[in-house]
């Protein structure tokens, strides 16, 4: 396995028992407040973080550029800061929002770096 898709693995089973836990206590608390983090760091962070390391094992030459390296690092640092200030926000303190307008946009070009790391993989076929 290459260090892209451990990363990605790594961070996909943390953060899926992250989710669980909040699901846990959000059932348990009968309180729902959380549930827009709690699908986000199901989704987001477990679903998506372990296909990001199944797609990089599957196949390694995407894994070796420049585009790939930039995908990871925006990826986990994004994901932690936004899952983090949208549960602040959701949790009542509006001031949050800035910081999840941010890195939100910052995910959002780590996906574009994934597009452009696993595209020419794809074309070439
Ligand atoms: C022990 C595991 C889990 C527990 C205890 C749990 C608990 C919950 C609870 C209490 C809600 C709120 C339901 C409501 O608002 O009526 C919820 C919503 C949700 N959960 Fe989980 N969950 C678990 C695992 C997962 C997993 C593995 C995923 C996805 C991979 C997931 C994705 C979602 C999504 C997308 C929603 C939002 C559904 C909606 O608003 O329509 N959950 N979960």
């Amino acid at each position: 396995m290459n260090k892209l898709s451990r990363i990605f693995f790594s961070f996909a089973l943390l953060y899926g028992l992250a989710g669980i836990g909040l699901g846990l206590m959000m059932a348990s608390h009968h309180e729902y407040t959380q549930t827009p983090t709690h699908a986000h760091t199901q989704l987001l962070g477990w679903v998506s973080f372990a296909l990001f390391g199944l797609f990089y094992n599957s196949f390694p030459a995407a894994a070796s550029g420049i585009m790939a390296k930039i995908h990871v690092v925006l990826a986990v640092l994004s994901s932690i800061v936004m899952l983090i200030s949208l549960y602040i926000y959701i949790g009542g303190n509006a001031s949050a929002e800035p910081v999840l307008a941010i890195a939100s946009m910052v995910y959002g070009v780590s996906y574009l770096a994934f597009i452009a790391a696993m595209a020419p993989v794809i074309a070439r076929g």
